[in-house]
C-alpha cells in the first residue's frame, strides 16, 4: 500500500526541530524487488567502471510516484548555506544510520545540534582541507532536513535503491552503515553563476557519493557533471584546465532521478557552474547521497 505523508511546504521553515534520535522505519520491500535489474546494472558498473550515469525514465520508474514532487518543491525552497558568500547555493544536510541486517533495516536521523547562544539548529559537516579548497578544514553548519523530508517515501526509495546497488566490496552489509543527504539548490539570480564547493576536479574522500538530479529550470546552462581519472583530483583544477584525457565521462543531468555515482578512490568528479541562459533566474537541485560503515 502506497504510504503517503501530508503537509504544508509552508510548514519547513517553522517545523519544529526534534532534536531527539529520530526513526524513519521500514524498506518497501516490493519496491526494492522490482528496482533488481537497475541495481544489478548501477552495481556491475560502478565495480568495472568506478562510475555510473543512469537516466531519467529508469530511476523514476524505480521510484515511482511516492511524494515525489514535494521532495523537488522542498529543494527549490531549500534556505541560502551560510557559508556561502555569494549568496547563490541553498542547502539542507542530515546524516542517519542503520544496521543492514535489521528487519526492514529503520533508519536512525542523527539529530541536530544547537547553537547555545544564537538558538539555531544545526547540523554539521567536515571535509579535510586537502580536499576542498574553498571551505575545508572547518566544521560547516547547515540548515538540518526537516522532518517532512526525512518521512518522504521518496527519498526512502531513493536511498534504499542506491544502497542496495552500492558494490559490497565499499560498503559492508556486516557493519552498521552511515549515510549522508545534502539537498543543494543551486540558483543564479539571471547574472552570477551558483558554484558547488569544491570548484575543482577533486574526490570526497567518502567510500561512494551517488547524484541524482531533482529539478533543472529549462533556463540553467552549465552544471556538467565531470568524472576524471584520479590523479586529476591532486591538480585542483577545473575540469577544462585539467591535461586532455584525465577527463573520462561527462554529462549534463536533465531528467527527474537521472544521476551519476562513483567509486570515489578511483576516480576524480567535479560538476560545472549553473548560470542562466537567458537573464531569469536558474537553477539546479541536486540530492547527493554517500554510504560508509561505522567501524565498531
Ligand atoms: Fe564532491
Amino acid at each position: 500500500m502506497e504510504r503517503t505523508t501530508k503537509f504544508s511546504l509552508d510548514s519547513f521553515y517553522s517545523s519544529e526541530i526534534d532534536n531527539h534520535l529520530q526513526e524513519i522505519p521500514s524498506v518497501d520491500s516490493s519496491a526494492l524487488l522490482a528496482a533488481q535489474p537497475l541495481t544489478l546494472q548501477l552495481r556491475q558498473a560502478l565495480e568495472y567502471d568506478a562510475f555510473v550515469f543512469w537516466d531519467s525514465s529508469e530511476m523514476s520508474k524505480a521510484v515511482g510516484d511516492a511524494n515525489a514532487d514535494i521532495l523537488i518543491k522542498a529543494a527549490r525552497h531549500a534556505p541560502l548555506d551560510p557559508q556561502d558568500p555569494r549568496g547563490n547555493r541553498h542547502r539542507y544536510f542530515g546524516s542517519g544510520f542503520f544496521f543492514p541486517w535489521q528487519e526492514g533495516m529503520p533508519w536512525s536521523v542523527i539529530p541536530p545540534r544547537v547553537d547555545p547562544h544564537s538558538g539555531w539548529a544545526f547540523t554539521s559537516y567536515f571535509q579535510p582541507a586537502e580536499i576542498n579548497v574553498d571551505a575545508g578544514g572547518i566544521v560547516r553548519r547547515f540548515h538540518p532536513i526537516p522532518h517532512e523530508i526525512w518521512q518522504l517515501p521518496a527519498l526512502r526509495r531513493l536511498v534504499d535503491i542506491l544502497f542496495v546497488s552500492t558494490p559490497h566490496a565499499l560498503v559492508s552489509r556486516q557493519k552498521p552503515v552511515v549515510f549522508n543527504l545534502h539537498i543543494i539548490h543551486l540558483r543564479s539570480d539571471g547574472v552570477r553563476a551558483a558554484v558547488s564547493v569544491p570548484d575543482h576536479m577533486h574526490q570526497d574522500l567518502e567510500p561512494i557519493t551517488y547524484v541524482i538530479l531533482l529539478d533543472r529550470s529549462k533556463n540553467a546552462a552549465g552544471g556538467v557533471s565531470h568524472i576524471g581519472k584520479a590523479a586529476a583530483a591532486h591538480a585542483a583544477k577545473n575540469a577544462q584546465d585539467v591535461k586532455d584525457g584525465d577527463i573520462i565521462a561527462k554529462r549534463t543531468l536533465t531528467g527527474k532521478f537521472s544521476g551519476l555515482g562513483f567509486w570515489d578512490a578511483r576516480v576524480s568528479h567535479d560538476v560545472s557552474p549553473v548560470y542562466s541562459s537567458d537573464g531569469q533566474p536558474a537553477w539546479r537541485s541536486v540530492l547527493l547521497v554517500d554510504f560508509g560503515n561505522i567501524t565498531i
